[in-house]
């Protein structure tokens, strides 16, 4: 693996960005702080039963009081970017529907100007999983085309009083993921489902996920219109999707399986990207799906089509993938997506695609970071690329010592494969643009709440009190070795 290229040529492009990321609900806490309205997530985590350990982000890592703390801590490791996503109901409590709430604008204009002051790009999100509930309430968040006049609204405010200084900007993360659970699994809000459970309610999965995917996918377009026309000559940045991207493995060399590995691709990340490259849904989809997929107009394509500056990969994890067309798929270890008719697991023959983890969805597979980044770029035409998020999550087991949360050597192996990895990827031609570490600090994990944790940093759930891991101590070092750019 290359630590270090033979002829000492630099193993990354000029003005990598090296950062690390973060999301508004996850680590601000300042629940209703000054002006703030709330979200889906705020609802969401005050309803018992929906979350591991009972909590919320109504405090989590209090990053909206202690960012400037924080932005010492990202200077002392070097890193020259932050990736982070603004509150919508921070900014528009009610939508298109009220008023801005200014103390909101206030807070992120004193977060961009002291990162920049540090010499840190802000990398932005425009909504990372968070939907103002006032709107939800309206008329149904991402299943009504409403959303997309309020998502080009929200958009156009952030491109007008951050875009001065913001020069990366981000639609939408993991939407792909993030229809899934809340439209089909009912895991996440606004927790639709077929089959109702807790506090899941009914909700046709046959075709909300797709119904809200088409909704987002517009309103991605309609954002990336307005930056275009109105403010991208003047501001000079650029705009992008960040997307939740597994690698997916054929189980085996036969022509099926790796035809369904290819499809579990197209039902993922080409699901939103053909969209926003192309104009249209992957083929697979449409032949399977037929009408339950929606059809996109042809002016509609045509705003489409090359809807995009860069594409954001988040990769932490592959699987194996087994077709379920030509083969029986036996209920086993493992999910039968019957979407898309193939079988994703993590093991073939009791043997496992890359070393288990605490979490049950991560398997530890650096070969996945080369192979997903390759695919990318060979569908995409490569296109600038960013890994907008990688890291390794721990489950915080009740008598796991202080010592061992810090001393984190699993997650500095993770990163220092994972990176070897996405090294080989660039050598071969893919154009990546930049690495951000998940996550700057331990936050909120969604439904594990504060059992799981990603951090570079240790947060002290009563204390607050940040500490910084190994890991945090390894990527200054690679970052010094490798980075020319702060
Ligand atoms: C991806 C999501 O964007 C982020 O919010 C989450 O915490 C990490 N994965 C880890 O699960």
């Amino acid at each position: 693996m290359p630590r270090q290229s033979s002829d000492s040529a630099p193993l990354f492009p000029p003005n990598f960005l090296f950062g690390t990321a973060s999301s508004s609900y996850q680590c601000e806490g300042a629940y209703l702080s000054e002006g703030k309205g709330l979200n889906n997530w705020d609802v969401f985590t005050h309803k018992p039963g929906n979350i591991m350990d009972g909590s919320t982000g109504d405090v989590a890592a209090d990053h909206y009081n202690r960012y400037l703390e924080d932005i010492d801590l990202m200077d002392s490791i070097g890193v020259n970017s932050y990736r982070f996503s603004l509150s919508w109901a921070r900014i528009l409590p009610k939508g298109r529907f009220g008023d801005i709430n200014w103390a909101g604008i206030n807070h992120y204009n004193k977060l961009i100007d002291a990162l920049l002051l540090k010499g840190i790009q802000p990398f932005v999100t425009l909504t990372h999983l968070d939907f103002p509930q006032e709107l939800e309430a309206r008329y149904g968040s991402w299943l009504s085309p409403e959303s997309q006049e309020d998502f080009a609204y929200y958009a156009d405010i952030c491109f007008k009083f951050f875009g001065d200084r913001v020069k990366h900007w981000v639609t939408f993360n993991e939407p792909n993921f993030q229809v899934n659970l809340g439209y089909r699994l009912g895991t996440y809000p606004p927790s639709h489902c077929s089959r109702p459970f807790g506090n899941c309610t009914y909700g046709d999965s046959e075709k909300e996920p797709f119904i809200a995917a088409h909704n987002m996918i517009l309103s991605h377009a309609a954002a990336v219109n307005i930056y275009r026309t109105k403010y991208k000559e003047k501001q000079r940045g650029s705009i992008g999707i960040v997307m939740h991207a597994f690698w997916f493995e054929p189980i085996s060399n036969s022509r099926a399986d790796k035809l369904a590995a290819e499809r579990a691709q197209s039902f993922s990340l080409n699901w939103f990207l053909d969209a926003v490259i192309f104009g249209r849904y992957p083929p697979e989809m449409k032949n399977i799906l037929g009408s339950r997929l929606p059809e996109f107009s042809s002016i509609e394509q045509e705003r489409l089509k090359n809807g995009l500056d860069f594409i954001g990969i988040n990769h932490y994890t592959s699987y194996f993938v087994q077709d379920c067309i030509s083969s029986v798929c036996e209920p086993g270890t493992g999910t039968t997506k019957t979407e898309g008719f193939w079988r994703q697991s993590s093991e073939k023959n009791g043997v496992h695609i890359g070393e288990p983890t605490d979490l049950e969805w991560l398997n530890v597979y650096p070969q996945g970071m080369e192979k997903i980044v390759t695919y990318v770029k060979e569908r995409y035409h490569n296109m600038p690329m960013f890994i907008t998020e990688n890291g390794y999550g721990i489950l915080n087991k009740p008598n796991l010592l202080n010592e061992e949360i810090i001393n984190d050597i699993k997650r500095v192996e993770y990163m220092t494969d994972y990176l070897d990895a996405l090294i080989m990827a660039i050598r071969k031609g893919a154009d990546v643009r930049g690495y951000f570490v998940w996550s700057f600090l331990d936050s909120f994990e969604w439904t594990y709440g504060y059992t799981a944790s990603f951090g570079l940093h240790h947060v002290d759930n009563d204390t607050l009190k940040r500490t910084p891991k190994l890991s945090a101590i390894w990527y200054k070092k690679f970052i010094a070795e490798h980075g020319r750019t702060k």
